[in-house]
């Protein structure tokens, strides 16, 4: 057999069959059988519980519709707000199955190519060991941006009005639009948008911290002995800041880390994920994606 050709193909064959074997399945398998998949009470966290009671105070007759009114007594109350955020949870992310979200939309952190300064932590294996990551939702395209640091990143109601009209906030922007996630209008979110929200909201909110809001913090309050040095600088880029604000859709957040940032009065160790995560957050949103998907369509 092993004089011919075919025949130490045909060994190394069965060879590469079994390493596959072993290396795809049977080492995750002997990894993770014996660590629990988390369920999804046991993923309700306070950042995620901000944000779902966040959505009954800004849209309460919608809320009202989907879950109904929350009880009197402290005990069950905090009983009642899991259970349904739980219950938005499931149905956001069979939504985000269902309308294919994941054609676009990655949800991993890869190791590589300073992912983790554009988007956050790289994600680790323990984050998939739950209910709402089967099927796993890694994704294989990124037409948009990476979902699993979303958490937190935007209001809700500026998701609200994004997935009414993406290219209202984001020029021409592929994402199609979800009206049924709607009753007629952007300030109207249904059942079906309260979910996908709450589970948008969801992804990342297990981190200790939001990068980007750390960011956003820190370089926005200039070190004393710098204060006056900064007061200069802000003189001269206030021009060139309020030229941006007409064609930046979120001023609001994304100028003022811009603003307090000049990296020459900041030590070089300074938070280098500071000033790096909200510069690299700006394109992602604002069609920087888009132009990676459709070549064609590259900024003019
Ligand atoms: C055809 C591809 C496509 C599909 C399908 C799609 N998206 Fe997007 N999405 C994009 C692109 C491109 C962007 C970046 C431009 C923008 O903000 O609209 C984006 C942006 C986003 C953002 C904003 C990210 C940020 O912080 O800037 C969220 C959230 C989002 N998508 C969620 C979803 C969800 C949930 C679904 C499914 C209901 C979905 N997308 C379906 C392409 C897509």
């Amino acid at each position: 057999m092993f004089e011919s050709k075919s025949g130490i193909f045909y060994i190394a064959g069965i060879g590469f069959f079994v390493l596959a074997f072993v290396s795809n399945a049977l080492v995750p398998w002997l990894m993770y059988n014996d660590i629990p998949e988390k369920t999804v009470a046991e993923l309700i966290n306070p950042n995620l519980r901000y944000q779902f009671e966040d959505l009954a105070r800004r849209y309460p007759e919608a809320f009202e519709a989907a879950y109904g009114k929350p009880p009197g007594g402290d005990a069950e109350h905090d009983v009642w707000w899991n259970e349904k955020c739980g219950d938005a949870l499931r149905v956001g992310h069979k939504i985000y199955v269902g309308e294919g979200c994941w054609h676009c939309h990655s949800q991993f952190i890869r190791p590589v190519s300073n992912e983790e300064q554009r988007w956050g932590p790289v994600s680790r294996s323990a984050e998939y060991q739950n209910e709402l990551q089967r099927p796993v939702l890694f994704g294989t395209r990124r037409v948009g941006p990476d979902l699993c640091r979303e958490g937190g990143r935007r209001s809700n109601d500026w998701h609200a009005v994004h997935f009414f009209k993406p290219d209202s906030l984001s020029q021409e922007s592929p994402m199609p639009e979800y009206p049924w996630f709607f009753d007629g209008s952007a300030d109207k979110p249904n059942a079906k948008g309260l979910a996908i929200m709450t589970y948008v909201q969801w992804l990342g909110s297990w981190q200790e911290s939001y990068p980007y809001y750390e960011a956003y913090v820190q370089s926005a309050l200039p070190k004393p002995e710098s204060v006056e040095a900064d007061a200069e600088a802000a003189e001269g880029e206030e021009d060139a800041a309020e030229e941006g604000m007409a064609e930046d859709a979120e001023p609001a957040v994304e100028t003022p880390a811009g603003d307090a940032a000049p990296a020459d009065d900041m030590p070089a160790s300074d938070t280098p994920a500071a000033e790096a995560a909200p510069a690299a957050e700006t394109p992602a949103a604002e069609g920087a994606a888009p132009a990676e998907a459709t070549p064609t369509e590259a900024p003019k």
